[in-house]
């Protein structure tokens, strides 16, 4: 499935370009004060209806029935003679994978990432990182080939030495993925510890992250309808 890879990596890559601006100069947010998308509501509700339930609002979401696509009803996958199992337990969702030393290990799924057309799942490891699992849920209907598991790498045998591995750094979502899936995000490396206490305002991509943090004279006295101030 080369395709749908280069679409997801094309559209990521066309994002750096664009769409948010704001993350560039991220060390000026928390001195500006991020408010929220919900906080644009009353003047600007129109953009907000337009946002609930697109994309970007849905750019990264806690697991729940509603936001996860994938098949977690013991479906398996089996990749460079390993096996993963996706399952339930206690209405938490669990990927039985190989992990950082390629034995077979069960992570929760803490955060599902994207929607359309493929959905892929972030798992805990140590040290605060999360990593993007690389078997990926085809989310495009079952007419068009989808609503099946595959790897993102099939035609390579990527095993846990690789740093292409999903516990590898290309697929660790506080150094790779997350300034743009997310708001206002603080990655919080710590050199010295090795590790991250990555943090965001918002989960998802909010209206910030693209218009920047709102300048508190935006808000006060700038009533609906009085024009720009
Ligand atoms: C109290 C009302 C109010 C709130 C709350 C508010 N805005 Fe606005 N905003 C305005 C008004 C009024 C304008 C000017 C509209 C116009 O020129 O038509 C504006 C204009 C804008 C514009 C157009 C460019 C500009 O700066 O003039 C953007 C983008 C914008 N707002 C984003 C936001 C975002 C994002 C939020 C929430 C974080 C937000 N606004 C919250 C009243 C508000
Ligand atoms: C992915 C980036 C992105 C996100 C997320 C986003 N916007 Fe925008 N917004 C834009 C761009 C780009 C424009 C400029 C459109 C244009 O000039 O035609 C814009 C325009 C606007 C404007 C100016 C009026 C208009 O419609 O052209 C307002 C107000 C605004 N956005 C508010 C919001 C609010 C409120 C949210 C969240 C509910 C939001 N935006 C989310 C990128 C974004
Ligand atoms: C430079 C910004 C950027 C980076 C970095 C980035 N993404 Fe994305 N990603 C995007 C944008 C933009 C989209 C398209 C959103 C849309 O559908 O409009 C996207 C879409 C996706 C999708 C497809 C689902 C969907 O909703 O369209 C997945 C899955 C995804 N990204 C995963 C990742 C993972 C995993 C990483 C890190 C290994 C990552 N992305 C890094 C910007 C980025």
């Amino acid at each position: 499935m080369k395709p749908l890879q280069s679409i997801v990596s094309a559209l990521c890559l066309a994002a750096s370009l664009s769409a948010f601006p704001a993350l560039a100069d991220s060390k000026n947010n928390t001195e500006l004060g991020f408010v929220g998308s919900q906080s644009c509501a009353g003047c600007h509700d129109q953009q907000l209806e337009s946002w609930t339930g697109s994309h970007h609002d849905k750019a990264m979401e806690l697991p729940t029935k509603d936001t996860v696509l994938g098949d977690f009803n013991n479906a398996t996958f089996m990749y460079n003679g390993i096996t993963t199992t996706f399952l339930t337990k206690a209405g938490k969702y669990i990927v039985r994978t190989d992990g950082e030393d390629g034995k077979l290990t069960e992570f929760p799924v803490d955060y599902v990432f994207g929607v359309y057309p493929l959905q892929q799942y972030l798992l805990p490891l140590s040290k605060g990182r999360w990593q993007a699992l690389s078997i990926a849920w085809d989310a495009r209907p079952l007419n068009e080939g989808g609503q099946r598991w595959y790897h993102l790498y099939p035609d390579e045998k990527i095993d846990f030495k690789d740093p292409l591995h999903w516990t590898g750094p290309y697929q660790n979502w506080n150094t790779r993925c997350a300034e743009c899936h997310s708001t206002q995000l603080e990655k919080n490396y710590n050199a010295q510890s090795k590790s991250f206490n990555t943090n965001f305002s918002e989960i998802d991509v909010g209206c910030e992250a693209c218009h920047g943090p709102r300048p508190n004279t935006h808000k006060p006295g700038r009533e609906k309808g009085t024009g720009r101030g």
